[in-house]
């Protein structure tokens, strides 16, 4: 006996292969929108990178100390367990810390000596210039708060806004321990560089008052399991400030 095809049946089965073709064509579309998303990420944070060369053409006394504390900063963030997008955002985010160092005069920058008050002013600007920098981008908004707060210390007495311990974003109290080693072990206009356990002891003396003392501990030991150690302290320019408080 020949078999019947129930037409509706039949309708049912093309119906469902177009449905699943479009579902497919949808999933290849935003399979396309999140590769130009995350294309057009790059494209801006290269864009800061240019910018944070740009600072770095403008203050000799920074050569370097970016990529530093930006590779630092991801391994202290990763050393501390934190999710992989968010050692990425600190990552980024320590490279572009002192970003807003474009916005200052060279006089000030590039000053051979201690800044007097009004020149201190001008300085303390630079987290909230980095921040209006990056603001615009909203994929780089946590970034955004790291840059403004990584002159912020655990006891209150840092810039701009005096935040104490949580208050302060993680990734900013991570880039703060990197930021602080490489500004006292790099050479500055009115003083050589510190030895690298003169710079230990001082964040050792500040872990839990003024560092987070989970980011000093993670620190220190990276550095430890470095083997290039040695090499990273000595001659080194920087323009940051001389101790754990009043870095520039
Ligand atoms: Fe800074």
């Amino acid at each position: 006996m020949a078999s019947r095809v129930d037409p509706s049946s039949n309708d049912l089965t093309v119906a469902y292969r177009r449905l699943s073709a479009a579902y497919q064509q949808t999933l290849r579309y935003a399979e396309d929108v999140r590769r130009l998303y995350q294309q057009v990420q790059r494209a801006i944070y290269q864009s800061l990178l240019g910018l944070a060369n740009a600072l770095e053409a403008k203050d000799p006394y920074t050569r370097g100390h970016s990529e530093r504390v930006g590779a630092w900063s991801r391994s202290v963030a990763a050393a501390l367990g934190l999710p992989p997008s968010d050692v990425d955002m600190i990552g980024q985010a320590g490279l572009l810390h002192d970003i807003g160092k474009i916005g200052i005069p060279e006089a000030v920058l590039r000053k051979p000596g201690e800044l007097d008050p009004d020149e201190w002013a001008v300085m303390r600007n630079h987290p909230l210039i980095g921040a209006q920098i990056v603001a615009p981008f909203d994929f780089f908004a946590a970034g955004a708060l790291m840059i403004r707060h990584h002159h912020e210390r655990c006891d209150g007495s840092g810039y701009p806004d005096g935040l104490v311990g949580d208050e302060i974003p993680i990734g900013a109290r991570i880039i703060t321990v990197a930021d602080v080693y490489d500004a006292l072990t790099s050479n500055r206009p009115y003083r050589a560089a510190l030895a690298h356990a003169t710079a230990v002891g001082t964040l050792t003396a500040g872990a839990g008052r003024i560092f987070d003392e989970d980011a000093v501990a993670a620190f220190i030991g990276l550095l430890q399991s470095l083997s290039t150690v040695r090499h990273d302290v000595g001659p080194r320019p920087s323009q940051h400030g001389a101790n754990g408080r009043t870095p520039r």
